[in-house]
């Protein structure tokens, strides 16, 4: 009784965050929460979110809020999907099957991580008809790169995100205090142990060399020698539109274009990545112009309020990802709490849109942001 009243009470993502980190292992926790070296990146992102206010508008009808929208041939109920998290299963024992159902429930695309516990096809599994992506990180081997693309495709995704953000992992202080990798562990292996591809690069089953299936990944997952011309191998694999994640200059965003890429997600990895990095909502407008409409632009990295969505789309992106708050929601109650995050910070949004007098997404504009001076 005691422990249902707290979670109703809990209500900021920063409560949700505070109580993840008493029921998991510290080691779990840390590995979700902080950021690369000094965290001056995971900071950045969000006094970027506070350097804008939200200046509303006033005696505009909005007895019909309506957030819904059109992004890559799906209507979305909100600007919102599931940001890609690998190794789910560190915070809940079901990991990306409960998130992924969570997503579902509230008709939310999910994007599937490469490092995921569980297969992609697992996870779709869960899914039913709604929308979800694979997240790519393009293996050092051409062969398994194009088999997980192709099985995305046969499991009924509708978009590769490509992580471009990843050449090598960031320097994560608490992941080295704490001498932890969940993806060294194996929790990451759901669709590198389960592809056919992979198995047949090993010596010996799985099932009887776990250890050398797992230096393969590891030797297999990071690609520092990636460059722009995978684009083009990827699209000779899938027909699924492609988009990348993890640009923040203006330049790549140029490029992208030049590409013939199909969305791109301006994201730090939610500051796990290149420390001292430029916040996402700085550069987000300045992507947009480059951008000029011709593709959508997506954000993530520090979006904790419903007020940072409608700041989000007022700067010019089409959607937000939402990553660590629902990771809280999964770590104290798996599928209903993943659920409970996010309703949570688009109940906010919904609030935001109307008292800043916006009854639809289109409203949105940034002549409602004022910057600090
Ligand atoms: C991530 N992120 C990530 N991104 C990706 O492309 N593939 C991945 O496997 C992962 N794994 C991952 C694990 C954990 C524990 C975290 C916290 C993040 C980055 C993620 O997709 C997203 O960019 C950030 O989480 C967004 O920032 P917020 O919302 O967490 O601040």
């Amino acid at each position: 009784m005691v422990e249902k009243e707290s979670k109703n009470r809990r209500l900021s993502i920063n409560e949700w965050e505070s109580e993840a980190g008493g029921v998991i292992e510290k080691k779990a926790f840390d590995y979700i929460a902080r950021g690369s070296g000094e965290e001056s990146t995971l900071r950045a992102n969000r006094e970027a979110f506070s350097q804008y206010q939200i200046s509303h508008r006033v005696l505009r009808d909005v007895s019909k809020v309506d957030t819904s929208l059109k992004l890559l041939g799906h209507t979305l109920p909100s600007p919102v999907l599931f940001a890609p998290i690998g190794v789910q299963a560190i915070a809940h024992p079901e990991g990306e099957l409960a998130s992924s159902r969570a997503a579902a429930s509230m008709d939310l695309p999910f994007i599937t991580s490469t490092v995921s516990s569980y297969s992609m096809e697992e996870v779709a599994a869960q899914m039913g008809e709604t929308p979800r992506w694979f997240q790519l990180y393009y293996a050092g081997n051409e062969l398994v790169a194009e088999s997980m693309i192709k099985r995305a495709e046969s499991a009924g995704y509708s978009a590769i995100v490509l992580t471009v953000d990843t050449p090598i992992m960031g320097f994560r202080e608490s992941d080295q205090i704490n001498n932890y990798s969940p993806i060294g562990e194996g929790i990451g292996s759901g669709n590198y142990f389960s592809d056919p591809v992979f198995q047949n690069l090993l010596g010996k089953p799985i099932s009887e060399d776990k250890e050398s299936a797992l230096k393969k990944q590891l030797e297999l997952f990071e690609n520092p020698s990636l460059t722009w011309e995978a684009i083009d191998r990827i699209r000779q694999y899938t027909d699924l539109p492609i988009l990348l994640k993890g640009v923040v200059h203006p330049e790549d965003a140029k490029l992208a274009l030049q590409y013939k890429v199909d969305g791109l997600v301006v994201s730090n990895h939610g500051g796990r990545q290149l420390d001292h990095g430029v916040a996402t909502l700085d550069v987000l407008e300045e992507i947009c112009n480059v951008v000029d409409g011709e593709i959508p632009v997506l954000i993530d990295s520090g979006i904790r309020r419903g007020g940072d969505i409608f700041k989000a789309l007022a700067l010019g992106a089409s959607a937000v990802l939402i990553g660590r708050p629902f990771m809280y929601g999964l770590a104290l109650d798996g599928e209903e709490g993943a659920r409970k995050a996010v309703q949570q910070i688009l109940k906010e949004f919904e609030v935001s849109m109307a008292l800043a007098g916006t009854a639809t997404i289109g409203d949105i504009k940034k002549t409602f942001l004022v910057r600090k001076k």
